[in-house]
């Protein structure tokens, strides 16, 4: 169980990491293919609509969960057990989100292992059809499984090595610089996408619902990409809470993390539409693809592009390291506990089992692109199985324990929430309308 010592200073050690948790290629490569695959505005308003109405009373859960355990999810768990006497199956919540966060995990280090590709691939200047080429240039990538291999491999050491750190002495320094820079660049990419693409175009594809376009898995995807995007539902915000200061205002806090994940993604959506309008070459439809046949093109022809595009895919990958440990930091935090093994140990194990996982996801590019489960491929149906059901059904016991198990004197002293106006709001979420409306989207969708 973590001590004193081990609980972070100052309010923005946990903002920091958690953010850096929560922002990552969810928001710049996942967001814009998901909009653009479901058709826009009305999967943006579903998506915004859940991050409010579940994201906001489920991360203030799992932090409040994951801040009174003191320890990592399962260890959480048991806690709750023997003080709260709730049942023993608890326990199981713990597991099933370590589990999820491998599964997550393995197929985040193939994109994020793309990412790093990308630093050194820029569109050469004197291309005729940058965008012909993009599109070429990723078609060539993801045919060679080696190729994938090798940077799928070197994503997935640099997490665990960086786990084996200890999270935030391995990226506690590198999200305050990240982060930033970040934002300044994505601000300026999106002002120069305006300028040079189909701004118009973008905004009423992003903005303008056409309600016609929902479907229920217009509705389980958004559901899905809102846990996904504010990594929610498995125990890494949980993971993390266990180190937040005991006086941390958590409204304030997941607000603001909240408000900067949402801006990032919204963000992307402005940077990569524009140019897809303006490039019949692309489209809105792509897929996973989308954020990398794009971006390139976003690059060329802007002054000193080769950097600004190393410079811009770095950012993207440290962004995407400062997500992947908070996927494996839970089940390395319990197998340290429950096997008094070291992290660098218990996070090499870990990390082969996600590296075996991901090869399934990186042949359905190639090798096994034919191979079905359920009409979808491996690295959909991972994607689906973890996203659409695994987080969401992670949120649904979460805010059910903090609604319903859990007596509501303990959690509104233990949440330090004063105004009685704004307890009856947080908690009539967390009791009713996030629960309801998760169970609703899974009966609506599946059945
Ligand atoms: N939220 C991260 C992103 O948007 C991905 C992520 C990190 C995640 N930790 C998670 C997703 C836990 C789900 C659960 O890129």
């Amino acid at each position: 169980m973590a001590n004193n010592s081990k609980i972070w200073k100052g309010n923005w050690t946990f903002i920091l990491a958690a953010a850096g948790s929560a922002v990552g290629l969810g928001n710049i490569w996942k967001f814009p293919y998901m909009a653009g695959e479901n058709g826009g505005g009305a999967f943006v308003i579903i998506y915004l609509a859940c991050i409010v109405l579940i994201g906001f009373p489920v991360m203030m859960s799992e932090i409040f969960l994951g801040k009174y355990g003191r320890s990592s999810p399962v260890y959480t768990m048991k806690k709750f057990v023997s003080l709260k006497g709730i049942s023993s199956y608890w326990v199981l919540l713990g597991w099933f989100g370590a589990l999820a966060g491998l599964m997550i995990l393995s197929y985040y280090s193939v994109f994020a292992g793309i990412s790093l590709a990308y630093i050194f691939s820029p569109i050469p200047a004197d291309s005729l059809n940058p965008s012909q080429y993009s599109v070429d240039f990723f078609a060539q990538f993801q045919s060679s499984p080696m190729r994938m291999i090798f940077w799928h491999s070197l994503f997935l050491i640099l997490t665990c090595f960086i786990v084996a750190k200890g999270v935030v002495d391995g990226i506690g320094a590198t999200i305050k610089i990240i982060m930033p820079t970040l934002f300044f660049l994505i601000i300026l990419l999106s002002i120069y996408s305006s300028f040079t693409g189909e701004i118009g175009k973008a905004i009423s594809f992003l903005f303008m619902p056409d309600f016609s376009k929902i479907t229920s898995s217009v509705i389980i995807s958004a559901m899905g990409q809102a846990f996904f995007t504010l990594s929610l539902g498995m125990g890494a915000i949980m993971a993390y809470g266990a180190y937040i200061p005991e006086e941390q205002n958590l409204t304030k806090t997941v607000s603001l993390i909240i408000f900067l994940d949402t801006f990032v993604a919204i963000i992307a959506g402005v940077i990569i539409f524009p140019i897809v309008f303006a490039n019949p070459e692309l489209t809105p439809t792509a897929g996973p693809s989308l954020f990398f046949e794009t971006l390139p093109v976003a690059f060329y022809g802007i002054p000193f592009s080769f950097f600004a595009s190393a410079l811009f895919f770095i950012l993207v990958s440290l962004a995407a390291l400062s997500s992947s440990v908070s996927l494996i930091e839970p089940s390395t935090a319990w197998m340290e506990d429950r096997f008094k093994i070291s992290r660098t140990y218990a996070v090499t194990i870990l990390g082969s089992i996600a590296w075996l996982l991901g090869l399934g996801s990186l042949f359905s590019f190639n090798l096994i692109a034919d191979f079905q489960i359920f009409s979808m491929s491996f690295l959909d149906f991972m994607d689906f199985l973890t996203n659409s059901i695994m987080l969401p059904l992670g949120g649904l016991f979460i805010a059910l324990l903090v609604g319903w198990i859990l007596s509501e004197n303990f959690v509104k002293e233990e949440m330090k929430i004063k105004n009685e106006l704004y307890w009856k709001i947080w908690i009539n979420l967390t009791r009713y309308v996030a629960p309801i409306l998760i169970g609703l989207v899974f009966i609506f969708a599946l059945f």
